[in-house]
């Protein structure tokens, strides 16, 4: 008897309704910014934000997000799990999470140029998009992950609460990236030897909440990390950026929480001295009773997470045989192992792992399931990486609800044929 599959034809169907082509929303298209007139808050020192837009859609995001692929959250877009099952192991662009703190710019690649500035460079110069294009180039399968994602569970796994985007366990994606390595640009920069701190600063319009403007969104990373392998990706799939995931450049940080992979990229500063934005002082780091009041330090890997490419609830029919699929990733390195249990964390059983397995990717494993009995289940998934790091049972709360790395407890009810 074959295997009921989740993602089945109705998937298919909704899927191809959901790729119809949707009209753009009207935006303002966003100048060249050569970021020369950008003053240190990000602004614009004629006091224009730039990317400022009178664009009627909610979520200021530029792609169709129909509600079969996606759940939308205020100007975030999640990917829904279940539309996994039809596709392979990269997320197509269509399809791929949006985490904006604003909304997606409008950039000419033509005007555009990336200033590189800062006290770390002996050679501060500029870069056109055909510039960049034509130097030697890196491609890899990377995943973006924003820390805050499995948020939700906090709340509805256990009973906490935290503030900030409700993400289920989709503000998650594989690509593959092309672009010029970032320690290419910073070397012919002529980055000097006692240089600390890298710091890329999107063109998105500045970030204003509950009445302070923190101007636009920019987070340093460490020398080392920016020369190890950190990519200026022009490239999404084999497409040039679109415009919603960094159009015409962003930063792609291997492993590191996706706020790191600065999108629509205008400048990077190179110091001496350590930088520091409200991205890495107020937002991003952990805060609550179980951290000192200056909260942790500054996040930067992704823990260990996995996901099963089934719906929330998901309905199956008691006595048929179920292929049940997912998904397991790291910011540490490769997955080692997943184990996954169909009785609420009772028994384990280890599930075997496909497709390939590389670090700063996930991991695709499948499990047969034929369940006996109707009722309300739970299933579970632990993963494993490499350093021998593995999923808990239940995460520490902070307040801010970051890297939610526990088991899900993923409901699915069984009912009679
Ligand atoms: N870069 C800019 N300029 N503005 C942003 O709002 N969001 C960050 C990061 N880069 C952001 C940004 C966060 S929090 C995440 S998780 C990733 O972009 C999401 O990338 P994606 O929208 O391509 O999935």
């Amino acid at each position: 008897m074959p295997y009921e599959n989740l993602d089945d034809e109705a998937v298919h169907q909704r899927t191809r309704a959901g790729q119809l082509p949707r009209e753009a929303p009207d935006r303002l298209r966003l100048a060249a910014v050569d970021g020369r007139t950008l003053d240190d808050r990000g602004g614009d020192s004629a006091g224009d934000r730039g990317a400022s837009n009178d664009d009627p859609s909610a979520t200021g995001i530029v792609k169709p997000l129909p509600p079969e692929l996606f759940v939308e959250h205020e100007t975030n877009a999640e990917m829904r799990w279940d539309a996994m099952g039809d596709i392979g192991f990269h997320v197509p662009n269509d399809r791929f999470f949006v985490r904006n703190h604003t909304s997606t710019p409008i950039i000419d690649a033509a005007t555009w140029r990336l200033r590189l500035h800062g006290t770390g460079l002996s050679a501060p110069r500029s870069f056109g998009y055909q510039e960049l294009l034509a130097m030697p180039s890196v491609t890899r399968d990377v995943a973006i992950e924003c820390a805050g994602n499995g948020r939700s569970l906090f709340t509805t796994q256990q009973h906490q609460e935290v503030t900030g985007t409700p993400w289920r366990l989709g503000g998650v994606g594989v690509a593959r990236w092309r672009g010029v390595p970032l320690a290419t640009v910073l070397e012919r920069s002529g980055i000097t030897a006692d240089a600390v701190d890298v710091m890329a600063r999107g063109l998105d319009p500045a970030y204003v909440a509950d009445g302070v403007d923190y101007g636009r969104v920019r987070r340093p990373i460490p020398v080392a990390k920016a020369l190890r392998d950190v990519i200026l990706a022009y490239e999404m799939n084999g497409e040039p950026l679109p415009p919603d995931h960094g159009h015409p450049v962003r930063l792609i940080v291997p492993g590191w929480i996706g706020l790191a992979s600065v999108k629509w990229v205008g400048d990077i500063e190179v110091s001496t001295s350590p930088l520091s934005s409200p991205w890495n002082t107020e937002f991003y780091r952990m805060f609550g009773d179980a951290y000192l009041p200056q909260g942790s330090a500054p996040l930067t890997t992704q823990g260990v997470r996995s996901a099963f490419e089934l719906p929330w609830n998901a309905t199956l029919v008691a006595g048929r045989p179920y292929l049940l699929r997912g998904r397991s990733w790291s910011g540490n390195g490769r997955i080692a192992d997943v184990e996954v249990s169909l009785d609420d964390g009772a028994t384990w059983q280890r599930a075997p792992l496909r497709g390939p397995h590389v670090a700063s990717t996930w991991t695709r494993w499948q499990v047969t399931w034929k369940p006996a009995e109707t009722g309300r289940y739970f299933l579970l998934a632990r993963a494993t990486d490499e350093t021998g790091a593995v999923q808990p049972s239940h995460t520490t709360h902070n307040d801010f609800g970051y890297l939610f790395d526990a088991v899900v407890r993923h409901p699915v009810t069984v009912v009679s044929g």
